[in-house]
């Protein structure tokens, strides 16, 4: 392992989760090749090693640019209990792991100026403070972040369960929240939870910095209220995304992609929940005929629906063993749109749907990566939010960005019909308001990208860290 006095040496602690993992490596990446340093990169596994995980792992490895650490597992039995939530867990863990980092940390000479933690890894800064190293916290977006740095104020502020709060909790220079939309954690103030998260939020207030995953034009205001209003805590907030994974050459070309091919620019509507949502059976039905209605192209991954949870259906649904999706699409849906576009129920490329010529929106459930790849494809979106954290990405995307479109009543609260879907289908696809946000996106992509570029604000962010690194070593040394 070659070292250089010149390069600032950081430490980056990646927590269990194929997510963070995605993000924590890119960051990695993006410090070494754009900006010279020298990366030791700690892998903690819950356990072992998740499929996705080892696949990151072994093409992280093979490119050789992090010096990548497995750290041995950590035995959590006696801590915690099979039913302890995975929050929970993930918690007790990155604490446990801190004589393994302890260890770890003594043997790299000399001692690294940084350590670089994802949003469970907050235990592990204390470790960094014995070895004298500045400790930064990486997050992925900043609402979410203004929301945590302020959660102390809240506690002091306001009494009582935030949920049943009339009005909504207003955060200096952001959108204002619905009680019911904050994160899971202060939804119940008597967990051990909702301490949990004071307590990194307690910790992100005393850190060197926060690094986020986003860019100076697209969270401008959160990012300044959150470096001007005093309430935020001091610690320096830094921009340095859009990090996002970049597709490797896939094994074999996908069929969904040839069939873009034939299909005129722009044409597409890209539907998609993510891996893990789902619709109900009767959102499946109406969201097919709102297409079938929209006479739009679309190519929809498909996943079998939630169980019904009426009494009568349930037996049946048990029965039955794994649904059919197709099973819940009108009769003749298939049939009938043959030539406009394509169900899919299988895996499908995502970044390269997204990046394809005729892709001209996203029908999406607007977890951050998503949207983020949307965003840096130039592709507007209608925003599907499924769980309470997606919909004030919804809302910031469509309210504060302009990149979106979204229904009246928030899925996670109802069934969308099929004449309001199609009215948001030929909004994005066909008409003038689609036109406008696919300008202003197309307008964001490559402002995200010349932010990650020489001179870029992103760019510039991560040389002031380097910055910040250089100087603390040269203190180091003159004491
Ligand atoms: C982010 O994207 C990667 C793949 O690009 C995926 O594996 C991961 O689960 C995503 N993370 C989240 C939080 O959605
Ligand atoms: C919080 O949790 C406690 C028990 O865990 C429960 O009794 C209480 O009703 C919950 N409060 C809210 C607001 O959900
Ligand atoms: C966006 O969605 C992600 C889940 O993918 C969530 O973790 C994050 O908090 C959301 N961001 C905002 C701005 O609410």
């Amino acid at each position: 392992m070659e070292t250089s006095k010149s390069k600032p040496h950081a430490v980056i602690v990646s927590s269990p989760g194929v997510g963070r993992l995605v993000c924590d490596l890119e960051l990695g990446n993006r410090l070494v090749t754009d900006h010279s340093f020298q990366v030791t990169f700690f892998v903690v596994l819950d356990c072992q090693a998740t499929a996705g995980e080892s696949q990151l792992i072994q093409s992280a490895e093979a490119q050789k640019l992090l010096h990548i650490v497995v750290l041995p597992p950590v035995d959590l039995s006696g801590q915690v209990e099979p039913s302890t939530p995975i929050f929970t867990r993930l918690a007790s863990l990155m604490r446990e792991i801190r004589p393994t980092l302890r260890s770890a940390f003594s043997a790299l000479k000399p001692t690294p100026s940084a350590l670089v933690v994802d949003i469970l890894g907050t235990p592990a800064l204390e470790v960094a403070e014995e070895f004298h190293m500045l400790k930064y916290v990486f997050v992925t977006s900043a609402w979410p972040l203004a929301s945590m740095l302020y959660a102390p104020i809240l506690d002091k502020e306001v009494e009582g369960e935030y949920v049943d709060q009339k009005e909504p909790i207003r955060l200096p220079g952001c959108m204002s929240v619905l009680p019911e939309d904050l994160a899971d954690p202060m939804l119940n103030r008597t967990k051990p939870e909702y301490n949990s998260f004071l307590q990194v939020a307690l910790e992100m207030r005393k850190s060197d910095g926060v690094l986020v995953n986003t860019w100076e034009d697209l969270d401008a205001a959160t990012l300044t209220a959150m470096r001007e209003e005093e309430s935020y805590g001091s610690a320096p907030v830094y921009a340095v995304g859009p990090l996002i994974r970049v597709a490797g050459p896939a094994a074999s070309r996908s069929k969904l992609l040839d069939w873009l091919d034939e299909q005129p620019v722009e044409s597409v509507l890209y539907i998609s929940f993510g891996s893990l949502g789902v619709l109900s059976a009767q959102q499946i039905t109406e969201l097919a005929w709102g297409l079938e209605l929209s006479r739009q192209k679309f190519m929809w991954v498909l996943r079998p629906p939630t169980p019904s949870k009426k009494k009568d259906d349930a037996s049946a649904d048990r029965s039955r063993g794994d649904e059919n999706a197709l099973d819940h699409l009108p009769d003749g849906f298939l049939e009938r749109t043959h030539s406009l576009g394509l169900v899919v129920t299988q895996w499908a490329p995502q970044s390269e749907i997204l990046g394809h010529r005729s892709t001209g929106g996203f029908l999406s459930h607007c977890g951050w990566n998503s949207s983020l790849e949307s965003i840096l494809s130039g592709v507007p979106m209608i925003a599907w939010p499924l769980y309470a954290e997606q919909k004030m990405n919804a809302t910031k995307l469509a309210e504060e960005v302009g990149v979106a479109v979204r229904p009246k009543i928030a899925p996670t609260k109802g069934v969308v019909g099929r004449e309001e879907i199609e009215i948001l289908v030929r909004k994005v696809m066909a008409e003038p308001e689609g036109k406008a946000m696919r300008a202003r996106v197309k307008e964001l992509k490559i402002s995200g990208e010349k932010a990650l570029t020489p001179g870029g604000s992103s760019f510039n962010a991560v040389s002031q860290l380097a910055k910040q690194m250089h100087q603390s070593e040269a203190s180091a040394v003159s004491h």
